[in-house]
């Protein structure tokens, strides 16, 4: 997908909520400023969160109440996998809430088997390209 603008990189977010189920895992990756944020914010919106939706990047994580929970970890500031080790992220990773992780290459270790991959890229200006795919290793 090419997104043109903030709104519909939003709404994109919006639409891909629809496909998620409860238990479900997104794996962001992208450069500052690519979006992983504001896809983030769609997806949220989308699956019935109303208030405000920012990045954890101090606590690394958000949990949102939606129609299901959504947990939303930044892993920007992770240095090493024992950090998110230490986040306990099982807990999010296997509930019933949909997971939403920004930088996830840095968690990649990790993941389960199976996983929505989100890559964002910077096309310049306003426009962005964002490639949504489900892996199973
Ligand atoms: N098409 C677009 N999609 C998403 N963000 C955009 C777009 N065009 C411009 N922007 C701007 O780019 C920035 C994206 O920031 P953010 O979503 O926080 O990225 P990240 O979380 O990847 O660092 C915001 O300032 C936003 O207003
Ligand atoms: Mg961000």
């Amino acid at each position: 997908m090419l997104t043109k603008n903030l709104n519909h990189t939003i709404k994109l977010g919006k639409q891909f909520a629809k496909k998620l189920k409860k238990g479900d895992l997104v794996a962001l990756t992208g450069n500052l400023g690519s979006g992983k944020t504001s896809l983030t914010q769609g997806i949220a919106r989308g699956l019935g969160v109303k208030g405000y939706i920012r990045s954890p990047s101090f606590k690394l994580i958000n949990e949102y109440k939606g129609a299901v929970p959504v947990f939303h970890f930044d892993l920007y500031r992770v240095n090493n996998i024992f950090d998110i080790e230490n986040l306990g992220y099982r807990d999010y990773f296997y509930n019933n809430g949909v997971t939403i992780i920004e930088w996830a290459e840095k968690a990649k270790a990790i993941l389960p088997d199976e996983y929505w991959q989100v890559n964002l890229f910077n096309l310049g200006g306003t426009r962005r390209k964002i490639i949504i795919k489900k892996v199973k290793t």
